[in-house]
């Protein structure tokens, strides 16, 4: 992301004081009709900037933008040696869309960020809301010499990785409802998404292939009255239990995650993260209905199979799901 006029407005307006037009178009270099046009840019992006009679424009909160040196710091050695590339956006459609574009042999280790996504992915054909400047919204390519059978255990992995993440951030007890929400919260008392993982693969069955892992984790969430509208499960954002939670750090902590975890995915298989699969696991022992297929299947959650599959017990037997909506019943 090069500084855009978009990213130097809102680092000058971000201080705090009211700025005149004047101060912005001498401090940006263009006129004050510029000024007014971009200030209108970001209001349409989301942002708020007040406009207060006789001193100017501020913001109506501090924004934290994206910035490539704090990421950079923040990945270790050993992950950023994993990268070839890290790419922040501006805006972009998805950021696993921005991957998928680019040639199969360049999107290994390509890491991409943006501040806003206009047609985020969730899973299932959902969109993913993807608000400006608030949320982390990343993917990374990676490409496996393994077959795409082989990756059956990817999204759950992805999913630890963003728990591990998160939890370095200050955020520790973070539950994964199978195969890969990111959920806060009490299950009796109401379980809230903080965050979703998309995985897409590409490739043959023998190998090679190119998977895409998306991650989005909600940090800063505008009010309840905009997100409601976009969102039509219970949400939450990390800034609700963590108000200082910098989207920086997250980001930096998230790619470096991910790109060991994927490497130790690489060389020890989903073995090394099936004690740390089950203590985060949300579902076991819960009752719960899965949706497969246009079917509704009811019973209680018993863990994962061997490939990554949930295991439900239902009065037919045990059976495994290798894909599906789940949701818990409460009891009564
Ligand atoms: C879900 O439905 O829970 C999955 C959400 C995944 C969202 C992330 S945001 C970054 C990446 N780019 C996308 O378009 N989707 C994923």
């Amino acid at each position: 992301m090069g500084d855009s006029f978009n990213t130097r407005l809102i680092g000058y307006l971000s201080a705090g004081e009211s700025r005149s037009g004047e101060s912005i178009a001498a401090e940006l270099g263009c006129s004050r009709t510029a000024v007014w046009k971009h200030i209108g840019e970001l209001r349409d992006l989301g942002v708020e900037v007040l406009a207060v009679a006789g001193q100017g424009y501020r913001l109506a909160e501090p924004l934290e933008l994206l910035n490539r040196r704090r990421i950079r710091q923040g990945i270790s050695r050993e992950a950023r040696e994993a990268l070839s590339e890290l790419r922040l956006l501006e805006s972009v459609d998805s950021t696993n869309a921005e991957i998928q574009r680019s040639e199969a042999f360049d999107r290994h280790g390509l890491a991409v960020l943006a501040e806003r996504q206009t047609v985020g992915r969730g899973r299932r054909g959902r969109r993913w809301f993807s608000p400006y400047a608030r949320n982390v919204y990343l993917s990374l390519g990676w490409r496996f010499e393994t077959g795409v059978a082989e990756l059956a255990c990817l999204p759950l992995v992805v999913a630890i990785a963003s728990c591990r993440a998160l939890s370095d951030t200050g955020v520790r007890d973070c539950l994964v409802k199978w195969p890969n929400d990111l959920m806060l919260g009490d299950l009796m008392l109401g379980w809230r998404k903080l965050g979703g993982c998309l995985v897409e693969v590409e490739g043959d069955a023998g190998g090679p292939c190119v998977a895409v892992m998306g991650v989005g984790i909600n940090v800063r969430m505008p009010s309840p009255e905009v997100t409601d509208r976009a969102i039509d499960q219970p949400w939450t954002d990390i800034a609700s239990t963590c108000p200082q939670v910098s989207r920086n750090d997250l980001a930096a902590r998230m790619i470096d995650s991910l790109a060991r975890s994927v490497a130790m995915f690489t060389n020890s298989g989903f073995d090394a993260f099936r004690d740390e699969w089950a203590a985060r696991d949300g579902l076991t022992g819960r009752e719960v209905s899965v949706l497969s297929n246009d079917r509704e299947h009811e019973g209680k959650a018993c863990g994962i199979s061997e490939r990554g599959g949930l295991l439900l017990r239902t009065r037919q037997g045990t059976r495994e799901f290798l894909s599906g909506e789940v949701s818990v019943r409460l009891p009564g």
